[in-house]
């Protein structure tokens, strides 16, 4: 028989797994037992004030004389491991860990002052009341059937819910048999690499790097593509041999511009000249504030299309929920990729998800957040236009890219890290093998300081960039250049 602390953790209120039984004769076991105590505290699995048990349970449950644990008791008492007050239980004393501490937790770095941090939306926007009512909703009427194995497609009901939503705000065409539901367009594009993209895959020139890792470390090369104020340089990629691509045509990460209509054209041409696919990634395709919405290229091309798009950014990056819409062509081989059951989603997250959309709350959170954003936008181009610093790539989404020359933005990045600024520079977006852009930038994510700080720390930011541009002798002419280049997407 093993008496070990796992017959204790009942007692303790704490799982604590110790084998005293290893430890030959009494005085073995005796001494054996101090020292797994002993040791038990100084690495915290014993926190102070945690009560032991009476000795006499104790001794029964090790099968050891009661004399020698209470022996044990009082030798822990007089090191000052343990305190007894009459009346109560023996307890970890306070002095807790005399001999070392628990490994140490790094110490948090200090909050930057100024956060505009990209990659999430204002976190004080997510919509507590309504999740937690869809919620009760599901887990109160979800037949008994709903808490088994999911379907690795995704949860039927959510796909539909999902494909009539895509199809009215996004223009994307589909239906549930053609939704596959994923944790994010992380997981989407590992997936598509290990099913669809093959050896090598283009991508933008510049874009999420942690993207481009997922689908190098899942089997498929990069390629990098250049983009312009207009997008992707189509003409670019039909001329290489490549016959798959990612791209974010209606809002370029992270330079904000659109795919020009006419390359969304000759893309789609491309395709289907080349038997080749279009990966879509849309990911912040509902925050669009000026202009008429661009739609899906999806829904000019359905049959070369696969469009990507996850919760991230319009409700939370927290909720791991995102989904590809793919074509008939390609659909077995993702299935194939995802598994036969599905081991990653939370399908219950899914129900409420759905539950979220069809009850109309989701469309309501979109709208309050476009709102909302759209006024931030405006805020920052209004002051930034006001110290004479020009913002492009701001008609949808939550960034916003500062004109700088390319020679100005490392400097700009130094100054304003060591002023607990957190900006991105839009070179730190650039594929090792790309061209750098012909202008620089700083890339600002306005959605991330709370409400109260907001016009304080834009205000402090147009401060730093425009004095930085007026320290600056080459800025005049090659900012003059950039700034002709994104006007057009300012307000
Ligand atoms: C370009 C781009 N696509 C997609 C996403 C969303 O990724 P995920 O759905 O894995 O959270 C992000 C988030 O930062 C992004 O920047």
């Amino acid at each position: 028989m093993t008496n070990s602390w796992a017959d204790l953790a009942g007692r303790l209120g704490v799982d604590l797994l110790l084998d005293v039984d290893t430890a030959p004769g009494v005085r073995g076991r005796r001494t054996a037992l101090a020292a797994a105590l002993r040791s038990a505290i100084t690495d915290g699995r014993l926190t102070p004030g945690t009560a032991l048990p009476p000795y006499r349970s104790l001794a029964a449950d090790l099968q050891m004389a009661r004399g020698t644990v209470a022996g044990v008791y009082q030798e822990l008492i007089a090191e000052g491991w343990l305190v007894a007050r009459v009346g109560s239980a023996t307890r970890v004393a306070d002095l807790a860990h005399p001999v070392s501490t628990p490994r140490a937790r790094p110490e948090p770095s200090p909050a930057p002052s100024h956060d505009f941090c990209l990659g999430q939306p204002q976190p004080a926007l997510f919509p507590r009341t309504d999740w937690i009512r869809s919620t009760r909703r599901v887990v109160g009427t979800a037949a008994n059937s709903a808490f088994g194995i999911g379907d690795p497609q995704g949860h039927p009901a959510t796909r539909r819910s999902l494909a009539a939503y895509l199809g009215r705000v996004r223009g994307v065409r589909t239906d549930e048999h053609h939704i596959v539901l994923t944790t994010g367009v992380s997981q989407s594009l590992e997936l598509l690499s290990r099913s669809v993209f093959g050896d090598a895959v283009a991508v933008e020139s510049h874009g999420l790097p942690f993207h481009r890792e997922v689908i190098e470390r899942s089997g498929t090369r990069v390629r990098p593509i250049p983009i312009d104020r207009d997008g992707l340089d189509v003409g670019r990629l039909a001329a290489s041999s490549l016959t798959g691509v990612v791209l974010t045509p209606s809002h370029q990460y992270p330079t904000g511009h659109a795919l020009a209509p006419r390359r969304r054209a000759t893309l789609v041409d491309w395709a289907r000249e080349r038997g080749g696919v279009i990966v879509e990634d849309d990911y912040d395709g509902e925050l669009r504030y000026d202009r008429d919405p661009i739609g899906a290229v999806q829904g000019l091309a359905p049959d070369d299309v696969i469009y990507l798009g996850s919760a991230s950014k319009a409700l939370s990056p927290a909720v791991r929920i995102g989904w590809m819409v793919v074509p008939d062509r390609l659909l077995a081989d993702v299935l194939h990729a995802k598994g036969s059951r599905e081991a990653t989603a939370s399908v219950l997250d899914q129900m409420v998800f759905a539950d979220l959309i069809d009850s109309g709350a989701y469309d309501r959170h979109v709208r309050r957040s476009r709102s909302y954003y759209r006024a931030r936008r405006d805020a920052l181009t209004e002051t930034m236009r006001n110290r004479g610093v020009e913002c492009s790539g701001v008609s949808a989404g939550l960034h916003a890219v500062l004109t700088v020359s390319r020679a100005m933005e490392p400097q700009i990045l130094s100054v304003a890290a060591d002023r607990g600024f957190v900006v991105a520079g839009l070179d730190g977006f650039r594929h090792p093998d790309a061209e750098p852009s012909p202008s620089g930038g700083i890339v600002v994510g306005f959605s991330t300081p709370p409400k109260h700080r907001f016009q304080a720390d834009v205000a402090a930011l147009a401060d730093l960039v425009a004095t930085a541009l007026a320290n600056d002798s080459t800025t005049s002419t090659v900012a003059a250049k950039s700034m002709h280049l994104s006007v057009t997407d300012c307000p």
